[in-house]
């Protein structure tokens, strides 16, 4: 499938409702509360863009944490870790849909071509499927979702409007187990995992990390930040958050699963303080 526009659609009927069983917090938002009268409309075009980007990037975790579940099954994994995972498949979906309504309000998501047939993690070729779990669990989670707990922290500080509160409210309170769940596998698989994979682990935790420096580097458009108010992030601020976040929040807990990532290649990745 070749790279289309992306767009999310429901179904309705039985299917919205089972899912609002599940995840009731969509209809909780104060919904209807952005007045678009106090925003410039280049920072409302910044906000669009910044959360249509979320919007895919919660679809693509969707898709991350079925692949990850699919994998600790194939692994023998605890079932219930395997549920765990499966279960952060509904909250990414819910975190999909609630992102998508929030860019309606803001006016409509700005043009985003994807190929879905490419939104599942690569995993390498040929590994044992222990090490294939513990590839997705340190890309999905590890690293991803503990950049992710960060980054929406510093949103949720810098703004007051209740809607985007409410939403980074939201979405951070699940991203926690979000970004421990893979440390729950690396613990479970500590004794399965030799000390060849571990350094096979831990080059595939940098090569994570260094998909994420966009995030830090000082290419980034300072001109077109979006309001914090609708969820921007400074782009200085930004890129410090991030930085400390690599270290304190994936290099460090990773170490002390006993995946040590080399000092060397970490600090090319990371600017100097
Ligand atoms: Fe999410
Ligand atoms: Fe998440």
């Amino acid at each position: 499938m070749a790279s289309t526009q992306f767009e999310l659609e429901m179904l309705g009927g039985a299917a919205t409702s089972r899912l609002r069983r599940r995840r009731p917090a969509v209809d909780h938002l104060p919904w209807g509360t952005v007045d678009p009268a106090t925003f410039t409309p280049e920072g409302l075009i910044e906000a669009r863009k910044v959360w249509t980007n979320g919007v895919f990037t919660e679809y693509a975790s969707a898709a991350a944490f079925t692949a990850m579940a699919g994998a600790f099954l194939e692994c023998g994994a605890p079932i219930d870790l395997s549920a765990a995972a499966a279960d952060i498949v509904v909250d990414e979906l819910d975190h999909a849909e609630i992102a998508s309504r929030l860019v309606m309000e803001l006016g409509g998501a700005v043009p985003y071509h994807a190929d879905l047939a490419l939104v599942s993690p690569l995993t390498t070729p040929g590994v044992s499927p222990i090490v294939r779990a513990a590839e997705i669990a340190i890309t999905t989670s590890c690293v991803g979702e503990a950049l992710s707990v960060s980054a929406l922290s510093k949103s949720l500080a810098a703004t007051e409007h209740p809607l985007v509160s409410g939403v980074l409210d939201h979405l951070l309170a699940d991203e926690g187990p979000h970004s421990r769940v893979g440390a729950w596998f690396l613990i479970w698989a500590a004794d399965k995992l030799s000390l060849g994979d571990r350094a096979h682990l831990a080059t595939v935790a940098l090569d994570a990390i260094a998909v994420y420096a966009p995030l830090w580097s000082d290419a980034r458009c300072v001109s077109c930040e979006a309001p914090g108010a609708l969820g921007g992030l400074a782009v200085s601020s930004h890129a410090r958050v991030m930085v400390d976040a690599v270290r304190m929040r994936v290099a460090r807990p990773l170490a002390r699963l006993g995946i040590d990532l080399d000092g060397e290649r970490l600090d090319a990745l990371l600017p100097a303080a």
